[in-house]
């Protein structure tokens, strides 16, 4: 039994796949500001044209440029592990496989959407782009990105992760981004904010208004906004890691796999695993896929399902996703990258079809789990990754109990050598749970009500 599954570099897959070719109830469309469904040419500020038409493409394979899969090479294909380590500790008959995504330079899954992002940008004549940071991953993923292809980037970067993550912002400088806190003073939505809450601890929603208008009030045009999550071009990029699981599985002798598990902040390391998958169980296999979130920001398990904004400042089309709401201020976990209010259209119409069994975990469960996992497997894993441990070790218990030899793969979305300071405050027994009460569930949620209406459609088979 090998540890490490591993592809050749010309095994890497040539196209992305595109699960909402294949949803058995199409998307419901994203909506503008008069609530009339939005088209391509709307988008046009904010992103290049050749990434709009992948957001919007019914196409269920799209290609790999070449350049791109060129700047990949770095650290793809990322091997598949077996867990035999965790296993043995957990006396689990399951076979636990993970991608480690914890491998590309920036530590984690968002470069392999970071370097097409920055790609179709330049192809497009663009010279800058802008973008949000929540726990500073994806910021320094977007400013990697920008350094190899000749770009400039400026990251927002929310409030509480910027102090709680120096480092990451570090990382940023170092391939040669501008990172500011966010609320900044540098934007109307940043300077607004500041004036109703100068405490603040910000959020997502808010990093991701203030990188919309720097985009959009560039007087050049030729700076973008960027996304590192939720949009349908982002899954779209990320599903090189499930396709590449695909392949290890069968390396590695698996003929099925069992349970498919990734945490989920705006979804996209979740559905890069799982959508190939998710394209199994549409035609027929039974496989359990979960996606997990913080019960602190418990979007996919409580959230109601609507349109809303994916930014504070209403700036962004209506999605339909399940929503906290665009106003919802997350309380400071340390999972910064799962704080996020919304959730990608794609798995929250997925999980409306019954394709996903979401789940909450309290973040201190996490941390016990990341703790196990440091001590067997060895690694210290994001505090975010943590989540799906926590639900892997569920699992592996459910294996256990049922005597089966489950074939559970989850993916290891990042290391955690940035996010120390959250392990020390566990250790020092500082950390405490938190779930969303329901007092601010409705508080939030209640002025989605004036907004149109997200019809639930299903067929009812899963
Ligand atoms: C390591 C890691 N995993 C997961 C996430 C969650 O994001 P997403 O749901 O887009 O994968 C983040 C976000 O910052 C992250 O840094």
């Amino acid at each position: 039994m090998e540890v490490k599954i591993q592809l050749k570099e010309n095994d890497i897959p040539r196209q992305w796949y595109n699960l909402a070719a294949d949803l058995p109830t199409p998307l419901l469309p994203p909506l503008g500001p008069d609530g009339k469904p939005i088209g391509p040419e709307m988008l046009a500020p904010v992103f290049p044209m050749n990434l709009i038409e992948q957001e919007v493409s019914p196409k269920q394979w799209i290609d790999i440029p070449e350049e791109i899969l060129d700047i990949l090479y770095r650290w793809r294909p990322a091997p598949l592990k077996r867990a035999v380590y965790l296993e043995r500790y957990l006396k689990t008959p399951a076979h636990i496989y993970y991608k480690d995504e914890s491998y590309s330079p920036p530590g984690s899954h968002k470069p392999n959407t970071a370097v097409p992002q920055a790609w179709y940008n330049k192809q497009f004549g663009m010279k800058r782009l802008t973008t949000e940071t929540g726990a500073g991953q994806w910021g320094s993923a977007l400013a990697f990105a920008c350094c190899l292809l000749g770009l400039e980037c400026k990251v927002f970067m929310v409030r509480i992760s910027f102090d709680q993550k120096p480092y990451r912002k570090i990382m940023m400088q170092v391939w040669g981004a501008n990172c500011v806190a966010s609320p900044s003073n540098e934007t109307n939505a940043g300077r607004k904010v500041l004036a109703e809450m100068p405490n603040t601890p910000g959020s997502l929603g808010i990093a991701i208004s203030e990188a919309i208008e720097a985009a959009v009030t560039d007087p050049t045009g030729k700076t973008r906004y960027s996304l590192g999550s939720v949009l349908n071009h982002v899954l779209l990029h990320q599903t090189i890691i499930g396709l590449e699981a695909k392949k290890q599985l069968k390396l590695a002798g698996e003929k099925k796999v069992d349970v498919v598990i990734g945490c989920a902040g705006g979804g996209s390391n979740f559905a890069g695993l799982s959508f190939p998958f998710v394209a199994d169980k549409i035609n027929g296999a039974k496989i359990k896929i979960i996606p997990v979130e913080p019960t602190a920001c418990p979007t996919m398990t409580r959230a109601p399902f609507v349109y809303d904004f994916g930014d504070t400042a209403c700036t962004t089309p209506l999605l339909a996703m399940y929503s906290l709401g665009h106003a919802f201020i997350p309380p400071p976990i340390h999972a910064g990258g799962l704080r996020y209010h919304g959730m990608a259209p794609l798995v929250c119409q997925a999980i409306v079809e019954g394709l996903l069994e979401p789940k909450a975990y309290h973040q201190k469960k996490c941390y016990e789990a990341a703790l196990t996992w440091a001590r067997t497997e060895g690694a210290i894993t994001a505090p975010e990754t943590s989540h799906a441990i926590a639900a892997v070790i569920d699992e592996a218990a459910k294996a256990k109990e049922e005597g089966k030899e489950k074939v559970i793969l989850f993916n290891y979305s990042g290391h955690g050598l940035m996010d120390l300071s959250g392990y020390d405050a566990f250790l020092s027994g500082k950390l405490t749970d938190y779930e969303l009460p329901e007092t601010d569930l409705q508080k939030f949620t209640a002025p989605l009500k004036n907004l149109p209406k997200a019809e639930t459609r299903k067929t009812g088979k899963w």
